[in-house]
């Protein structure tokens, strides 16, 4: 009986509480029923009018929310920093690179491109300039759904076994199929089976402004040692910046990539090219860095999963 009086403060505070949130809770709900629709608009609305663009708001929660991402945006021709990239690329983002070589394939690339569409996941085909020739519909899928083609030769060769002239033929000549094709021009190539000379390297980035693309992570799919097998060994690689390996001719390594794709999302990781991977890299911390201010880092941060 005594503490009658007191439940029934709590009450009424209760009630004017629930009625409060009903109120806020109403322009939210419009809101939310606005992203939906109008993406463009929402984006808008979080940045203060009287802020200018560059010191728009931190958006990266905005990533949570359904937000259309806008389509292809073409890779700016920068020439890279570095003639190959053999390592992973320096940078403190959850980013990979999944790259996808020797096709297009008849049926196995049509199906990679629905797989990497239905999760909006951009990625980077070095394409074989005869295929290229053989299927330019999908070659040009390619490209239109947003993701980076790239040399791979014309006929998959040898290039250290090729005088310069003969590299030269077999990457021209695929960088104007891919052109005339897709209209794009490839602004990086893989030597096939990574096989490249130092001075190779060097006159190649010279003359084509390609960086040797290889890799960090290689399932060595082409082995087919299993589906199960091939996303194990991609997942466990997988670190920020790496460049993951993968060839879109067998078709073992399609069936794993729904899994594969999937869990390096759930890891937190997000897929981006090559190209922009590269433009990504970050510098070598220099030789005396500050000292870090370890007890104001929270514990989580520290253990976090990548
Ligand atoms: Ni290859």
């Amino acid at each position: 009986m005594f503490g009658f009086r007191f439940r029934m403060q709590p009450m009424k505070s209760l009630i004017m509480r629930l009625s409060l949130l009903f109120l806020l809770a109403l322009p939210i709900l419009a809101c939310s029923t606005g992203v939906t629709q109008t993406p463009a608009k929402t984006t808008e609305a979080t940045v203060a009018p009287d802020l200018a663009p560059d010191q728009s708001l931190n958006l990266e929660v905005e990533g949570e929310v359904t937000v259309e991402t806008p389509t292809a945006t073409p890779v700016p021709p920068v020439k890279a920093k570095r003639d190959s990239y053999y390592t992973v690329v320096r940078t403190s983002q959850p980013v990979v690179a999944m790259t996808f070589d020797d096709g297009p394939h008849k049926t196995n690339t049509p199906r990679l491109l629905d797989i990497l569409k239905e999760r909006n996941i951009k990625a980077t085909f070095f394409v074989v300039g005869q295929n290229v020739a053989e299927y330019p519909e999908i070659a040009k899928r390619i490209v239109d759904e947003g993701h980076e083609i790239a040399n791979h030769t014309w006929s998959h060769a040898w290039l250290t076994k090729l005088s310069d002239s003969g590299v030269r033929r077999e990457l021209q000549k695929t960088a104007s199929v891919i052109e005339s094709t897709t209209g794009v021009r490839p602004t990086v190539f893989r030597p096939p089976y990574g096989a490249l000379s130092k001075r190779q390297r060097h006159w190649i980035f010279d003359e084509f402004d390609y960086p040797a693309i290889i890799w960090t992570v290689d399932p060595l799919d082409w082995k087919r040692p299993g589906v199960s097998v091939v996303t194990s060994r991609i997942v466990n690689g997988a670190k920020p910046g790496a460049i993951i390996l993968a060839h879109d001719i067998h078709e073992p390594t399609i069936t794993a990539m729904p899994g594969t794709l999937d869990q390096l999302l759930a890891k937190g990781y997000r897929f981006v090219t090559v190209s922009e991977l590269i433009a990504m890299e970050e510098p070598v911390p220099t030789a005396t860095p500050k000292p870090v201010a370890t007890a104001t880092v929270a514990p989580e941060t520290r253990s976090a999963d990548l």
